[in-house]
């Protein structure tokens, strides 16, 4: 595995003019901020040595550098999903390799679905904490002490200042958050009724199927991190109605401007 990361990050540090410190995870048909990238490289999944392929329909599956206002940044247009069939060895790959290449903070994004009563379908959630209900752990098996340490601590997975920050960008410009717990789940299943009472009761707030192993393993790295959710539907008793891929991508759509702006501006400040 050392070696595989090794020579990936070789590999797109030929292709990478600039030396990014902050690393980010576009989730589901949230793409949008990389159009605020200027100075572009593009370098499409397929052509890294070493990385899975993204097939979800949505992704577009590149990796994108250049600058975000001033900040230098390294953006996955798309990640890889368990449900995908790719091991969590692969799934977390790419954040890997991103510490590898000197990645520090890592800012992620996903559509979930909300199982808190008081969330509202297009909340934007500010992560807090997360429940890891994936059956694999992508630190599963021997560990390379040149990536992180055994038994790795998460008592905040989620960066405190981070968060405050986002907290204070959002009131500013006048743009609603919620916090919460993000339940990360294999999927591809949206939930039953009854699971998503059940998440409810563990103590989460909005369920997904991913985020939750790059974060995992971007903290066995040492890197802060940051996670924002985008609210889709809800898995609130009397509020469940039928879900799609079309609709979380829709609703995910109208509210990315907004995320954006959030993440944008913590880039700034991170
Ligand atoms: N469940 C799981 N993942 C999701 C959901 C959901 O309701 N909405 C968007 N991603």
């Amino acid at each position: 595995m050392l070696q595989k990361i090794q020579e990936t990050a070789d590999f797109l540090r030929s292709k990478i003019p600039s030396n990014p410190k902050t690393g980010i995870i576009l989730g589901t048909g949230l793409g949008n901020l990389v159009t605020q990238i200027t100075d572009k490289t593009e370098i499409p999944y397929e052509t890294i040595p070493n990385f899975p392929v993204s097939t979800v329909e949505g992704h577009s599956g590149k990796l994108i550098v250049g600058k975000l206002g001033d900040v230098e940044v390294l953006a996955m247009q798309g990640r890889f999903h368990y449900y995908e069939g790719y091991d969590m060895k692969a799934v977390t790959f790419p954040v890997r390799v991103m510490k590898a290449l000197g990645i520090e903070t890592l800012l992620v994004s996903n559509a979930s679905g909300g199982v808190n009563p008081d969330f509202e379908i297009g909340d934007l959630m500010i992560i807090t904490d997360h429940i890891n209900l994936f059956p694999e752990h992508p630190l599963r098996g021997k560990n390379f002490p040149e990536l992180g340490t055994r038994f790795p601590d998460m008592s905040e997975a989620y960066s405190k200042e981070l968060i405050a920050k986002a907290k204070q960008i959002a009131a500013k410009n006048n743009i609603k958050v919620v916090e919460g717990v993000y339940v990360g789940t294999t999927g591809p299943t949206f939930e039953t009724p009854a699971e998503y009472r059940y998440f409810r009761t563990i103590g989460a707030d909005a369920v997904g199927m991913s985020t939750v192993p790059e974060v995992i393993v971007a903290n066995h790295a040492g890197m802060r991190c940051f996670g924002i959710s985008i609210v889709t539907d809800l898995g609130v008793p009397g509020k469940i109605v039928e879900v799609s891929h079309e609709e979380v991508q829709e609703i995910g759509n109208s509210v990315q401007p907004l995320m954006t702006l959030i993440m944008k501006e913590l880039i700034h400040q991170a």
